[in-house]
C-alpha cells in the first residue's frame, strides 16, 4: 500500500509533537486537461494525494466488497470507501493483505473470515497495494472512548490490527488512509422514533450532540497526530456543526474533507451553498455520496436520477451515459465522487468521467432541477442535532 509515497508525504505532514496542523491550499487538477481516471488526484490542505474517483461499497456484503473492489482496483480506481456500519470492512482485508510470491500476486486466497466463500483471486500486487481505504465512525460510538474502540475495531476489520506473536500485543501493520466521523449526531440506534405528530424525532437533550462531537474530534485529532490515520474528516455536518468544529480554539486539526450528500436535486438550496462556500474557504475538500441518486432513497421513492429525462437528454447530447453525467457534474462543481455498482460493465462506465466536459449551458440546465432534497439518512436535515 504505496509505504515509500507515505513516508515523503508523512514527513510532510509534520511531527506527532507538534500542536496544531498546518493547513495548505487544496489543489485541484485541471480538469480541462485530458486526464485520466488513474492520474486525476487532488493535494489536501495537509498535503496529502487524493483521489477524485472512488469506489463505493454501500450496500454491497463483504463477499461482493471482495469482489467488486478487485474489479475496480483492476479498473483504475485507487480508493474505497466502507464504513463500520456497512459491515463491509472485512471484505477489504483480503484486497490489504496482498502479497508478493513467485513474481506473480495473489490476494489472500482463502479468506478465514466464515461468511466468505474462498476466493481466488489474482490480481496486481502494484495496483492494490496503492488503494486508498476510508473507513468511517458510527453513530452510536461517539465519545473519545468509543472512537479510539471502534477505530481498532475497523483496523482489526480491515486487517491492519494484528497481534504481534512475541510480545502478544496489538500492532497496526501501517496507517489507515482515511477516518471519517459517519454522522453529526451521537445517537443510540437508527431511526430516531417519531414525535407524537409524526414529525421526525431529534435527539434528546442528554445526549449532548455537541460535547459529545467534539470529543470525538479530539480523539480523531490524536489518531491523527499520533500517525495512526493519514486523513481525518467528517461526513453530513452542517455548516453550523463545521463551524463550530473548525472555529473551536482548542482543536488541533482542521478538517481533511466533507464527504456529503451532493447531486442535482440537493446542491445549493438547504444551506448548501454556505455549506460549499465555506468548505471552499477552508480548504477543505468535499466528497459527494448519492451522486448518482443513491443505493437507498431513490428505490424507496420509485424514482431513478439516472433516468431523469432532463438528466437523460443531456447524456445524449453529450454522448454519454446519464451516470457519466451526474458524475462529471459533480467533478465540475467542485467535489470528489464515490459511486458505488455491484456490476462490473458499470464499475467501469464509472470511470469514464474525465474525458469529456459538460458546458457552462448543461451544467447551469442540471443545476437547475435543485430543490433542496435529501435522498439518504431518510431524507432528516442533520442540522436538527443540537
Ligand atoms: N457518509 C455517508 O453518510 C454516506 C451515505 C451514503 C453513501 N455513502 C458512500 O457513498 C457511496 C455512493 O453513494 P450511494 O451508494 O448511496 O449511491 P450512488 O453511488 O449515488 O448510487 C448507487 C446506485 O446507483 C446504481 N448505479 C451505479 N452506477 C450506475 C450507472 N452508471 N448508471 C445507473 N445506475 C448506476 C447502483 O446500482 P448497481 O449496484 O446495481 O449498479 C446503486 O443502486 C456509498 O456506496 C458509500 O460508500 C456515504
Amino acid at each position: 500500500m504505496g509505504v515509500e509515497k507515505r513516508s515523503a508525504e508523512d514527513a510532510a505532514e509534520g511531527t506527532p509533537s507538534e500542536k496544531v496542523a498546518k493547513v495548505q491550499a487544496l489543489q485541484w487538477p485541471d480538469l480541462k486537461t485530458n486526464l485520466t481516471h488513474q492520474d486525476a488526484w487532488l493535494t489536501l490542505n495537509n498535503g496529502v494525494r487524493y483521489p477524485l474517483l472512488g469506489f463505493g461499497t454501500f450496500k454491497l456484503d463483504a463477499k461482493s466488497t471482495t469482489t467488486c473492489t478487485t474489479s475496480a482496483i483492476e479498473m483504475g480506481y485507487r480508493l474505497v470507501d466502507t464504513a463500520a456500519v456497512y459491515e463491509n470492512e472485512k471484505g477489504l482485508k483480503p484486497l490489504l493483505s496482498v502479497s508478493k510470491s513467485n513474481g506473480k500476486v495473489w490476494y489472500q486466497s482463502r479468506p478465514k473470515q466464515s461468511d466468505m466463500e474462498p476466493c481466488d483471486i489474482v490480481a496486481d500486487y502494484d495496483q492494490a497495494k496503492d488503494c486508498m481505504v476510508q473507513t468511517k465512525l458510527w453513530t452510536s460510538k461517539h465519545g473519545r472512548s468509543g472512537c479510539l474502540a471502534t477505530f481498532n475495531d475497523s483496523l482489526k476489520a480491515l486487517g491492519l490490527l494484528t497481534k504481534d506473536r512475541k510480545t502478544k500485543t496489538l500492532v497496526q501493520s501501517r496507517p489507515l488512509d482515511c477516518y471519517l466521523i459517519h454522522y453529526p449526531g451521537p445517537k443510540r440506534g437508527w431511526p430516531l422514533k417519531n414525535k407524537p405528530d409524526g414529525k421526525p424525532g431529534i435527539m434528546p437533550e442528554h445526549w449532548a450532540g455537541g460535547k459529545t462531537r467534539n470529543e470525538t474530534w479530539a480523539a480523531m485529532e490524536d489518531l491523527y497526530l499520533e500517525k495512526r490515520v493519514r486523513i481525518i474528516g467528517v461526513c453530513n455536518y452542517s455548516l453550523r456543526q463545521l463551524k463550530e468544529l473548525v472555529e473551536n480554539p482548542d482543536n488541533r486539526v482542521v478538517p481533511h474533507m466533507v464527504q456529503m450528500e451532493y447531486h442535482p436535486l440537493l446542491h445549493e438550496k438547504g444551506g448548501m451553498k454556505e455549506l460549499m462556500e465555506y468548505c471552499k474557504e477552508k480548504n477543505i475538500m468535499v466528497q459527494a455520496y448519492a451522486s448518482l441518486g443513491g443505493s437507498e432513497g431513490l428505490k424507496q421513492r420509485n424514482f431513478s436520477l439516472t433516468v431523469d429525462p432532463r438528466i437523460v437528454a443531456i447524456a445524449k447530447d453529450a454522448q454519454r451515459s446519464a451516470g457519466q453525467v451526474l458524475m462529471r457534474w459533480a467533478l465540475q462543481k467542485g467535489t470528489t465522487v464515490v459511486p458505488k455498482s455491484s456490476k462490473v460493465e458499470r464499475i467501469k462506465e464509472n470511470t469514464a468521467l474525465f474525458d469529456f466536459e459538460l458546458t457552462e449551458a448543461q451544467m447551469e440546465a442540471i443545476g437547475k432541477l435543485d430543490r433542496g432534497q435529501r435522498l439518504s439518512w431518510k431524507g432528516v436535515d442533520p442540522d436538527k442535532e443540537k
